[in-house]
């Protein structure tokens, strides 16, 4: 190789290596905040995106989830994401509602009757109102949707398949005016506690029950300090993965669309997770000892007095009637009137 061949091979490896470096500067691993353990409905949803990501993006970009609360109460990784010190959280709808109090609509009882109503209500033009509500009010982005099921009843007392079996017990709910109305029209104060807390409250018998989707109660072991599980199905949970939107904004175009793809890639394998799952899941709960009960009368007390009570004192939080009649037109359902 003569002088002037080997300056010009060194010129070229420095000048690709300023390249690759140019390209990967912006390189991201995103950190996300997960409130549940591994083998839950978010843990599906943060795998999808991840897979998703560094695909589209051709291995540029990452994301490393932080499992179990590790980050703080999902309430708490709100707060964290729209001051951008967090770039993403997978958390419940619930506990969204108090910094974006349009979502409540999703979490208003027997709203929402099936999978295929939670599909429909987000992935069309009402999940794309609420997700730019969100920006507006809370700072942060809704990306994907994890749909984790039906949150039905556990307690460690008593079976509970009335309203009147419910009197007496101490049950945790988030810190949600909604689900905390909810169960006072049941005729009990319920405990608001965050999600990080419960496990420990359950265990230290602080509480006696708390509801959740079958996967979550898996995946968080619950069956460990819970024994009595009652189908309410009250509210179908819908457990969101949003960005920072000051992180977002943050990105160049062609980045930003490939975070909203992964998002969408997300939102599918969360329903193909919940769609394989969730009968072997309820069965590994009565495995390991949870006893399931239907309430009586096709739970129609406990419809009767949520609906009645609860959605009138609402409609001003979530957009108003009309907001609750759009949702409930996009699933086929009749409006109410005042
Ligand atoms: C809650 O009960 O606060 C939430 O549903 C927890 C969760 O994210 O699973």
């Amino acid at each position: 190789m003569t002088y002037f061949s080997r300056i010009l091979a060194s010129t070229a490896i420095a000048l690709s290596a300023t390249i690759m470096s140019v390209g990967m500067a912006d390189a991201k691993n995103f950190k996300i905040a997960v409130g549940d353990s591994g083998g839950s409905s978010q843990e599906a949803t943060g795998k999808g995106f991840i897979a998703a990501l560094e695909e589209l993006s051709g291995g540029k970009h990452t994301a490393t989830m932080f499992l179990n609360g590790q980050l703080g109460s999902e309430q708490d990784t709100v707060n964290e994401a729209a001051i951008g010190t967090l770039d993403m959280s997978l958390l419940a709808i619930n506990n969204v509602t108090p910094f974006s109090p349009t979502v409540g609509v999703f979490s208003l009882p027997y709203v929402i009757l099936s999978l295929e109503d939670a599909e429909k209500l987000t992935q069309g033009p009402i999940g794309a109102e609420l997700t730019e509500n969100t920006i507006n009010d809370a700072g942060v982005r809704i990306i994907a949707w994890t749909y984790t099921g039906f949150r039905v009843l556990t307690n460690s007392k008593k079976p509970v398949k009335s309203v009147a079996d419910l009197q007496g017990l101490v049950i945790r709910v988030p810190k949600n005016e909604i689900m905390i109305d909810t169960y006072k029209a049941w005729g009990i104060s319920p405990t608001p506690m965050a999600w990080s807390e419960t496990f420990a409250g359950l265990q230290t018998k602080v509480v006696d029950g708390q509801d959740n989707p079958y996967t979550t109660i898996n995946a968080m072991k619950f069956y460990e300090v819970q024994k009595y599980v009652t189908n309410i199905r009250y509210i179908f949970s819908i457990e969101p993965l949003i960005i920072s939107e000051q992180v977002f904004q943050e990105l160049s175009a062609e980045d930003q669309a490939i975070v909203l793809e992964a998002g969408k890639a997300a939102t599918a394998a969360s329903a193909k997770f919940l769609r394989e799952k969730e009968a072997e899941i309820k069965q590994i709960l009565i495995d390991e000892g949870m006893e399931i009960s239907d309430p009586e009368n096709n739970e129609e007390e406990f419809i009767k007095l949520a609906t009645e009570a609860v959605w009138p004192k609402f409609y001003d939080s979530i957009g108003g009637i009309e907001k609750l009649n759009a949702v409930l037109a996009e699933i086929g359902r009749d409006p109410v009137s005042e």
